[in-house]
């Protein structure tokens, strides 16, 4: 069987991630990919978890404290601030990160996730990936201010120069209203 987005999502986190890798969730919303990452990486690793709304900064928390897991840096901001928080050090040597995109499910339909911050986040941690890692994204695009978003999303990603970059589009073609579909980024 075809894989649906959020088990494709997360078979490619788990078959590029590994045990001590220090890697991003730049939207951590309700935490569940957070939590795939920290169990990834284990207690010698290290997961910066970013979102702008406290709200998903608590929910991801609480379920993190809840499995155990102590690796995880919270940061209560835009994602387009990436290089204020993760060290230079740690240049090329990202292990893997992960964007959903769109609107905290349950939540307040306004606070989206724009083009704005969007492209610049994955511009500075296309610098801080390791080779060979990705960085998936995950594009939900049918509320408002969805599309201006997922033409920008693709019209970034389909720039990104060949012989730096493989990037894949994984997409359901012939489902009804507007479902997300996969951008994951490969450095070579
Ligand atoms: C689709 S939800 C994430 C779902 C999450 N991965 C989960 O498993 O529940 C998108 C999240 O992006 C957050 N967000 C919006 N703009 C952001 C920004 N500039 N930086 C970081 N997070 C942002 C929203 O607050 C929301 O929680």
């Amino acid at each position: 069987m075809l894989k649906g987005i959020i088990p494709y999502t997360h078979h490619l986190l788990k078959t590029t991630i590994h045990e001590g890798d220090i890697v991003v969730d730049a939207t951590c919303g309700n935490g569940n990919d957070t939590l795939l990452l920290a169990s990834l990486v284990g207690d010698t690793g290290q997961v910066y978890a970013f979102d702008i709304q406290k709200q998903a900064i608590t929910t991801t928390k609480t379920l993190l404290d809840k499995h155990g897991h102590n690796q995880v840096t919270y940061i209560q901001d835009s994602h387009a601030k990436i290089n204020e928080y993760i060290p230079k050090e740690h240049f090329g040597e990202i292990g893997g990160a992960v964007f959903n995109l769109g609107y905290l499910p349950r939540s307040d339909k306004q606070i989206i996730t724009t083009h704005e911050s969007t492209i610049p986040a994955i511009t500075y941690l296309l610098d801080y990936l390791k080779k060979g890692r990705l960085i998936v994204l995950v594009v939900y695009y049918g509320h408002d201010g969805g599309e201006d978003e997922k033409e920008a999303v693709l019209t970034f990603t389909k720039s990104l120069h060949q012989e730096e970059y493989t990037v894949l589009n994984y997409q359901f073609i012939n489902q009804k209203n507007n479902p997300p579909f996969i951008i994951a980024i490969q450095k070579r």
